[in-house]
């Protein structure tokens, strides 16, 4: 990065450019009515496994727990699938819809010269297919994994990650999460964070807010100066 130049930008990936909520279609297969209910059940399990495994040394990779999480979730909410079937629905995670705004946003940040790339718990083998058909790989490098360090947010070697592959300190790299959690985790490793906070939540309780906060990704690209939401500067 050229010293006080624009700042490289590390995005989050689950539910910040694409949007874990779109699984409801998958899930509407197997619990006809209830797709959104399981959908979220399935997320939550997903980030509650994350946090297990990684506080207590048990890291298995982030396709296992998605699937691990989906079983759960299948299992309390009562609907009964095939074990062959629950992979496939797992498989869902590849083809999540982006964010409306995600690609244009991407685009002006990197036209008003920020380096845009992605810092997730998704294994690399998740991350790149899922980014590609949401038509956001070519707009994003690097694509940092935690997978490349066994652990998972918010454990500070996966922030870790971003000053090791940008070449400088935590403190000159913007950090977009729409996870709250991850804001904090980000923030205590030393990042300036944006917290893309799509459901108007309130703030957390963990002593690290974000450096400022909107709605969407739009929001960044404006505050930042990248233009307007039509791409005319
Ligand atoms: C990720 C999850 C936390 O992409 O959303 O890392």
């Amino acid at each position: 990065m050229t010293p006080g130049g624009p700042p490289p930008i590390l995005f989050d990936v689950y539910g910040t450019l694409l949007d874990t909520a779109s699984v409801a279609r998958a899930c509407e297969t197997v619990a006809p009515g209830r797709g959104a209910e399981l959908g979220a059940l399935w997320r939550a399990r997903q980030l509650e496994y994350t946090w297990l495994r990684s506080g207590a040394g048990r890291y298995v990779n982030f396709q296992a727990v998605t699937e691990a999480a989906l079983r759960y979730a299948v299992r309390a909410s009562g609907a009964r699938v095939a074990e062959d079937r629950v992979s496939a629905l797992a498989g869902a995670y590849l083809s999540l819809d982006p964010f409306p705004e995600a690609a244009g946003a991407l685009t002006r940040l990197r036209g008003a010269g920020h380096r845009c790339g992605v810092l997730s718990n998704g294994l690399p083998e998740m991350l790149l297919p899922a980014l590609r058909r949401a038509g956001l790989a070519d707009l994003l490098d690097p694509v940092l994994s935690a997978d490349a360090v066994h652990r998972y947010k918010p454990h500070p070697r996966v922030y870790g990650l971003g000053p090791r592959a940008l070449g400088c300190p935590a403190g000159e790299i913007l950090f977009v999460s729409a996870n709250g959690w991850d804001i904090a985790g980000a923030g205590w490793s030393g990042y300036r964070t944006f917290w893309v906070n799509r459901a108007g939540a309130p703030d957390e309780e963990l002593d690290a807010p974000p450096w400022a906060s909107g709605p969407t990704l739009d929001a960044l690209a404006e505050l930042l100066g990248a233009g307007d939401p039509d791409g005319i500067r």
